[in-house]
């Protein structure tokens, strides 16, 4: 398997820059890329994966495309449908309870998804719960200091997030879709890392910013600057 390279970091960025004028191809490379980036932890064929916050199905075609078993979950009806129906194996539920047995599911999976529910953490623990002995959990999140953490508020978030959310209603006349303090939360990279090391269910694999390339990962181990350039996080653990 190859290590991520720079090239694969500034493809993702140009197709980011795409998200709102074409969200199949965005949302599609991101999927396949994210399977791939699982991939190096785990070979998908045959395994049952449980995608929590698995939106309108990108990410379902991607993980099939590899050969696993997809359950995603996903509250919202609005994110289920925005491809049309929503797509095979999703359940309408939240991450926060998950509807299902403890130990039952080879991966549980979740992108970019921990920064829009309250309590973080449980949900994260409710995932490693889910997950078999031996079996991987991934869980990644854009941290609220990230150049993207106030989502479409950004930058302003850096001023606050309620102050970035006013300012973001009076300029286009109606609430962001990502709203902080209701559907937007501050999660910091300090407080993945932490959770992760002390889980007692699991052990923390590794830690890495998920978009850039391998030999960024140094960045974790720098309180403060991580919280900005990491831009993403990413944790993998394997169940005890
Ligand atoms: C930014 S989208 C991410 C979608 C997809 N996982 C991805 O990476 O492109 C966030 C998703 O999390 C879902 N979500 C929000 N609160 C949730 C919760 N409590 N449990 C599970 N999913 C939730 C939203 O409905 C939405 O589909």
């Amino acid at each position: 398997m190859t290590r991520p390279t720079l090239s694969r970091s500034v493809a993702l960025f140009r197709a980011f820059t795409k998200e709102q004028s074409d969200p199949d191809f965005f949302y599609g490379m991101l999927a396949r890329d994210s399977v791939e980036q699982l991939g190096r932890y785990v070979d998908l064929a045959g395994k049952v994966v449980l995608d929590i916050g698995g939106g309108p199905g990108y990410f379902a075609d991607a993980f099939r495309a590899a050969g696993a078993t997809y359950v995603g979950i996903d509250p919202d009806v609005g994110e289920l449908s925005a491809r049309g129906e929503p797509a095979e194996g999703m359940v309408m539920a939240s991450g926060a309870r998950l509807p299902v047995r403890s130990g039952s599911v080879d991966v549980c999976y979740s992108s970019n998804v921990l920064e829009h529910v309250s309590r973080p953490w449980e949900m994260a623990a409710e995932m490693v719960r889910a997950t078999r002995p031996g079996g991987t959990v991934f869980v990644s999140y854009t941290p609220w200091l990230s150049p993207w953490g106030g989502h479409e508020t950004s930058p302003w978030h850096y001023l606050g997030g309620a102050l970035a959310r006013r300012r973001y209603q009076r300029r286009h006349g109606k609430e962001p879709k990502n709203r902080y303090g209701e559907s937007l939360f501050s999660v910091s990279v300090a407080s993945g890392l932490r959770w992760a090391r002390r889980c007692r269910e699991a052990t923390l694999i590794e830690g890495f910013p998920r978009y850039h390339p391998w030999w960024a990962k140094p960045v974790t181990r720098l309180p403060g600057v991580r919280e900005i350039v990491s831009w993403n996080l990413a944790l993998v653990l394997r169940r005890h």
